[in-house]
C-alpha cells in the first residue's frame, strides 16, 4: 500500500514537472526578450513591435494550392505591407524555400487616402517584427526597394512564382508585370491580387499585357465578394493544367 502511494507521488511530480516545463516554454517567448543579435540583417537592428498582421491576403487557399501543386520553392512578392501574405506563403514552402519580399515600405498612393497614413512611418519595423515573431527570418528576405529597381537587381534569381500586389494603378501594375515577367517567363507562375479593384485598373493592365504578348490569363474569385480577384498569366507550359482543366481548383 505504502509503495503504491510512493509511485503515485513520483508519477504526479513527474507529470507536474513536464507540464510546467512546457507551459514555461510557451510563455517564455512572450515574456523573455528576443535575442536580436542572433538574427541575420536587417532583422538584427529592428525596433521590435508586437505582432500585428493586419493586411489583405485575400486568397490564401488559392496561393497555398499554387505553391503546393507546382512545387514552388522561391517566390517574389511585390507589395508586402506588414507581411500577411509573405508570411502565409513562406509557411507553405519547404524548409529551404524563400520569399523575397519587395516593398519600398512607404505605402501606396491609394492607401494615402484610405486612413493608413499613421502606419507608414513604422511599416518596415512592423513587417520585420512580424517575421521575427513568426520565426521566419530564415525564409523571408526583405528587399526594401521600389519594385522596378528590385526587378533589375534580382534579374538572375529565376523564382518559381512572382506575386504582384503593389501599386494598383493601371500604369504601375502594367510596369510591374512588364518588369517581373522576364524572371518567370518559360518556367514559372506570374500572378497577382485585386483584379477587380477600383475602375478595373488592374484588370485592364493584365488584359493589355496579355494582348501585347499573346498570352492567356485566368482569374479566381474573391472568397467573399465573388468578384474575379486572383489573376494568373500563363507564362510557362509548367502551368498548362491550370488553364486547361477546371478541376485544378
Ligand atoms: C496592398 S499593400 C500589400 C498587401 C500585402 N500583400 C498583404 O497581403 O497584406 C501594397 C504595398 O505595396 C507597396 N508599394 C506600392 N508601390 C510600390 C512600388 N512601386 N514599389 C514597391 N512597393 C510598392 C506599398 O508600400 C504597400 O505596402
Amino acid at each position: 500500500m505504502r509503495k503504491k502511494n510512493l509511485w503515485y507521488n513520483y508519477i504526479s511530480i513527474m507529470v507536474m514537472v513536464v507540464l510546467s516545463g512546457s507551459i514555461f516554454a510557451r510563455t517564455a517567448q512572450f515574456i523573455l526578450p528576443i535575442d536580436l543579435s542572433s538574427l541575420p540583417p536587417p532583422y538584427n537592428s529592428v525596433k521590435l513591435k508586437p505582432l500585428d498582421l493586419g493586411g489583405w491576403n485575400h486568397t490564401p487557399e488559392e496561393l497555398t494550392k499554387l505553391i503546393q501543386k507546382f512545387d514552388v520553392k522561391t517566390i517574389v512578392e511585390i507589395g508586402v505591407w506588414k507581411g500577411a501574405s509573405s508570411i502565409h506563403m513562406a509557411k507553405q514552402l519547404p524548409p529551404d524555400g524563400k520569399v523575397y519580399s519587395v516593398d519600398h515600405f512607404a505605402g501606396s498612393p491609394e492607401l494615402q487616402e484610405g486612413g493608413y497614413e499613421d502606419e507608414f512611418s513604422k511599416l518596415y519595423d512592423q513587417f520585420l517584427s512580424n517575421v521575427i515573431h513568426e520565426k521566419l527570418t530564415h525564409k523571408i528576405v526583405p528587399i526594401k526597394m521600389r519594385s522596378i529597381e528590385a526587378a533589375e537587381s534580382l534579374k538572375n534569381l529565376k523564382p518559381d512564382m512572382v506575386y504582384i500586389d503593389g501599386d494598383h494603378s493601371y500604369a504601375e501594375t502594367l510596369a510591374d508585370i512588364r518588369a517581373w515577367y522576364p524572371l518567370v517567363a518559360g518556367h514559372g507562375i506570374l500572378c497577382g491580387d485585386d483584379f477587380s479593384l477600383k475602375e478595373g485598373d488592374v484588370s485592364t493592365a493584365v488584359k493589355d499585357f496579355c494582348k501585347e504578348n499573346g498570352l492567356k490569363y485566368i482569374t479566381k474569385d474573391h472568397p467573399e465578394t465573388k468578384e474575379p480577384w486572383l489573376w494568373i498569366i500563363q507564362v510557362s507550359p509548367r502551368t498548362d493544367r491550370l488553364f486547361n482543366f477546371w478541376q485544378f481548383w
